[in-house]
């Protein structure tokens, strides 16, 4: 048995049965690729699932982190922290200007965002009668209970239930729905700008907008879970700034430390109303490692134009793959996405594919079933785009 099989075995032993692994080992990581420990090497398109913005082994990266732990690794939330501010004000410079509350995860991030919309209804404004959730169809939002509650695929919840009450779920994308659905008792409305884990849909022009003009006139609390979208995934900072429309609750985690686990609730004034000293907290929650983490990547988008970049890469990365969709059909469907947030349509199960991309050296993932996800780091290089893409249609020949 090679050390890699040893380990997988280990793996199907020791683990809980909780995810569908490929039987590889990752062990090392430099810029978009990654190495097994056979040492075999993988262009890395997945970004350890759009996390890793700088890409892998950023010495950058590891500098701000070590320096810090030499520091202090942690002390709580009982003091203040001044990583923990320096990052509240710089993404506070960024589109959305609000209080923070940092967190360790995107689920933990959107449990926040519900709990904050809930006691802003019915503290801040004496509602405690508007209760309801509007989320949507085909959505994401995690695994805790309160974001499993609004995730709008059955698969994810099933066998969990009872879940959280009083949520309505509405199609993505139709604005007469969520029109029906907010009521007076409806306490905020969850969106991803994006579907991302649905598989790569963006809303029909108009509906965010749509979104922002019902929740304004309901005093209803708008959150955008840009966990997925944001960190400049999309070629803005958050995917909202694409459409004109603020929210005034939005979530962010995956690419915020580059890696280093960390999510923030970010919150208008008026919905901070909501939080008052106990409502809520979280041990771990900005710690300074994880704050200087995200600080150094804050940093390092705007020292490297990652913006930018992201926005040409992606369009070159976007072109591409409907050029692979043409020629490939009808195995594909077309292609489709925003900066390095791109999806290529299949005609069925997405996973032979990318499993036959994996041994080929490209690494992918599967969104919403029938689409192999590419999001790589927003590093990327345009060679490294073709290098892909030629890959990608050669696992589509394959099969
Ligand atoms: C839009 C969105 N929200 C929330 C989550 C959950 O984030 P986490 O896995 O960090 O809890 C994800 C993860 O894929 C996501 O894509």
């Amino acid at each position: 048995m090679s050390r890699q099989e040893e380990l997988v075995e280990a793996g199907k032993r020791l683990l809980l049965n909780n995810y569908r692994q490929a039987p590889v080992v990752m062990s090392r990581g430099e810029g978009c690729a990654l190495w097994d420990v056979s040492g075999r090497r993988y262009l890395d398109m997945t970004a350890g699932v759009a996390v890793c913005v700088v890409g892998h082994g950023d010495v950058g990266l590891a500098d701000a982190i070590s320096a810090q732990a030499r520091t202090l690794v942690h002390a709580s939330n009982l003091y203040y922290l001044e990583t923990q501010l320096r990052l509240a004000d710089a993404l506070s410079r960024r589109a959305f200007k609000g209080r923070a509350f940092f967190c360790n995860s995107g689920t933990e991030a959107n449990e926040a965002a519900l709990k904050i919309a809930r006691r802003y209804q019915a503290v801040a404004r004496d509602r405690p009668d508007r209760v309801e959730l509007v989320a949507f169809d085909n959505s994401f939002h995690g695994r805790t209970m309160g974001a499993l509650s609004v995730t709008g695929q059955p698969k994810y919840r099933a066998g969990f239930g009872p879940m959280v009450e009083a949520v309505r779920f509405v199609p993505f994308g139709d604005a007469a729905a969520v029109r029906e659905a907010v009521t007076d008792k409806t306490c905020a409305v969850i969106v991803e700008p994006i579907q991302a884990e649905g598989g790569i849909i963006l809303p029909p022009p108009g509906f965010l907008q749509e979104l922002r003009r019902v929740c304004t006139e309901t005093g209803t609390v708008l959150i955008f879970d840009e966990v997925q979208t944001g960190v400049g995934r999309t070629g803005t900072f958050y995917a909202f700034e694409n459409e004109g429309v603020v929210p005034d609750v939005v979530t962010l985690a995956k690419g915020l430390g580059g890696g280093v686990p960390i999510g923030a609730m970010l919150a208008n004034e008026e919905i901070g109303r909501g939080f008052s000293p106990g409502s809520h907290a979280s041990t771990f929650g900005g710690n300074p490692l994880a704050t200087s983490a995200a600080l150094y990547i804050q940093q390092a988008i705007d020292v490297n134009g990652l913006l930018e970049r992201c926005r040409d890469v992606g369009s070159h990365l976007g072109s591409a793959l409907l050029r692979l969709a043409e020629r490939r059909k009808p195995r594909t469907r077309g292609a489709r996405g925003r900066g390095l947030l791109q999806g290529l349509v299949l005609d069925g199960d997405a996973a032979p594919v990318v499993a036959r991309a994996a041994e080929r050296g490209l690494l992918v993932s599967v969104a919403g079933g029938n689409v192999v996800r590419v999001a790589p780091p927003l590093i990327v290089t345009k060679a490294q785009i073709d290098e892909a893409v030629a890959l990608l249609d050669a696992a589509l020949a394959d099969g």
